[in-house]
């Protein structure tokens, strides 16, 4: 069943929405060659915490880091630590808050140093897909609208999606039904409403669309070891356009 939210509801989800807004700003700044992906992690552990958040990565499944840190090759879900960034690298950077017991989760691929044009072009066809995908996203639509507008930029590109991984509803929980495939068929799937919020995270590959998990039980790859990037936005679905709730609001 996926969940309306009530304004109160949603008051709680966009505050926490904003903390990781602002973590996402915030350590942009401190990307670059010779920083390791753990301090990065703390950096952001300490944001959350500090603007009255609690990161709501950790203890999920017994998740133990604020954030995911996945390089190159590693589609999601990697784990920080010793790595040490070095120009060429992208890092995508997952954060989750949570407020008042209200979740919000965003995520972005981030150029370290200089990047070849087609990495860019990997980073930039994601961004657009999420766009695609969040375009879609307004009550009287169909989930299948979503997903399917988002296969269509990875197509027209020429990247693979990931099948096997999806976005989801999210505010009450960390995951929530629905489970948003990044393909599909427009017009198919449940009916979105007002007040529904989703976590759309288009994933996609250079190469084939197969991923595997690595022995450490969280870090995925692509099967074939190609680039990978991954963006994520918790969104509010509305009769006209979505509101992004992790975008940061003008204060
Ligand atoms: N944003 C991630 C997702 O939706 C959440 C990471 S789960 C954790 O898949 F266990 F790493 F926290
Ligand atoms: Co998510």
């Amino acid at each position: 069943m996926i969940i309306v939210k009530t304004p109160e509801q949603i008051e709680n989800i966009r505050s926490a929405c904003q903390i990781v807004a602002g973590a996402l700003r915030e350590v942009e700044t401190r990307i670059g060659p010779g920083v390791s992906t753990g301090e990065l992690d703390k950096f952001v552990e300490g944001y959350i915490r500090d603007n009255g958040g609690e990161p709501a990565f950790i203890g999920y499944r017994g998740y133990k880091y604020a954030t995911c840190t996945s390089l190159n090759h590693e589609v999601v879900h990697g784990l920080p630590g010793r790595a040490v960034l070095k120009a060429g690298d992208i890092l995508g950077l997952d954060i989750g808050a949570k407020v008042n017991g209200y979740y919000g989760d965003a995520a972005r691929t981030f150029a370290v140093g200089e990047i070849p044009k087609k990495t860019r072009k990997l980073l930039k066809s994601t961004e657009e897909a999420l766009a695609a995908g969040i375009t879609q996203a307004r009550d009287g639509n169909h989930l299948g609208d979503i997903s399917a507008a988002i296969e269509k930029v990875a197509e027209r590109h020429g990247f693979s999606v990931v099948r096997d991984l999806y976005g989801h509803g999210v505010g009450i929980e960390l995951h929530e039904d629905p489970l948003i495939p990044n393909f599909g068929e427009p017009g198919h799937g449940p009916l979105l409403k007002e007040n529904m919020v989703l976590a759309i995270e288009p994933m996609l590959n250079v190469g084939g669309s197969n991923i595997r998990m690595l022995a450490d039980k969280w870090t995925i790859i692509t099967e074939d070891r190609s680039l990978s990037a991954h963006f994520e936005h918790t969104i509010l679905v509305r009769k006209g356009e979505a509101e992004i709730l992790t975008w940061l609001q003008k204060m």
